[in-house]
């Protein structure tokens, strides 16, 4: 059932467990993740990266392919085709090509000029029942080799942003994508508590899933983040995966080499990757 994220995040906050937004791309990440969670009775998000939709095609092409997976796989769980760090154009054609949230990070702009543009974009998402996620404070990452340590967001302009009618919000708490430096602070829990106060019930998004130790991610859940984002840790589980049926010489072997048998160990390492967080966050048995 292809929903806007709004009621299944609300749901979510209220009942202290977190939502995951599992990252898509292609056919088989997309398939994994939906069947995994119609396995677990979960709500899901399917996230997509403005490079990833390209990848796939645009836009129309990842709505069309979702849309067709939930029919025939018969999904019945709350899923959500959502736009990750979405650009203020790519928000307009995301929305236009009917995804049912979106992000639109504005965290780079002025604090006024994200505000402006917000303003106008949630106007525009509610009018078409679609849910939107905006972002306050940037969240760090690898950029040219190095790795930033995540900025974090300041409670007064979570609000603001918030007052905004926005739907969920992700601030940066020291937060980050991709694999944490060994020297990482860990999340600011004092900050997050101070944003959780602010912002109240507002459901608050965590980026950066990949290897947040489980006690961090309880902790965050508990402090009001009700959606958390995963990405590289699905790449990395399909990739090790797939180079392990390439090095067992599994290609050299009968019909090894046909593409649904190379990227099937992927998959299931997907699949695996995707129960172990729904667990972990607690959306098990939810939908
Ligand atoms: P990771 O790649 O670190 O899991 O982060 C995902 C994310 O936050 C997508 O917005």
């Amino acid at each position: 059932m292809l929903v806007s994220a709004t009621e299944m995040l609300q749901k979510a906050r209220k009942e202290k467990y977190a939502v995951g937004q599992f990252n898509i791309n292609n056919l088989e990440w997309t398939k994994a993740i939906l069947l995994t969670a119609e396995e677990c009775k979960s709500p899901v998000i399917l996230g997509v990266s403005e490079g990833a939709g390209k990848y796939m095609c645009g836009y129309n092409t990842v709505v069309g392919m979702v849309k067709g997976m939930i029919e025939t796989l018969n999904i019945t769980v709350p899923v959500a085709i959502h736009l990750d760090h979405g650009s203020y154009d790519g928000a307009k054609a995301a929305m236009a090509a009917g995804f049912s949230s979106i992000m639109f990070d504005g965290s780079h702009y002025p604090i006024a000029e994200n505000i402006a543009k917000t303003t106008e974009l949630v106007s525009e998402a509610h009018a078409k029942g679609i849910s939107l996620e905006a972002e306050v404070g940037a969240i760090g990452g690898e950029e040219d080799g190095v790795v930033g340590s995540g900025e974090v967001a300041d409670p007064a302009e979570c609000k603001m942003i918030a007052d905004l009618g926005i739907d969920f919000l992700a601030a940066g708490i020291g937060n980050i994508h991709g694999k944490y430096p060994a020297n990482w602070q860990g999340l600011n829990f004092d900050v997050l508590a101070k944003i959780g106060e602010a912002t109240d019930p507002m459901p608050l998004v965590l980026h950066g899933g990949t290897g947040i130790p489980a006690d961090m991610i309880r902790k965050a859940i508990s402090l009001g983040v009700s959606k958390i984002n995963v990405n590289t840790e699905c790449q990395i589980a399909f990739t090790e995966a797939t180079r392990k049926y390439i090095e067992d010489g599994k290609d050299l072997e009968g019909k090894g080499f046909d593409p649904r048998k190379v990227l099937a160990p992927g998959v299931e390492a997907i699949k695996a990757t995707v129960k172990e967080k729904m667990e972990l966050f607690g959306s098990i048995g939810k939908a």
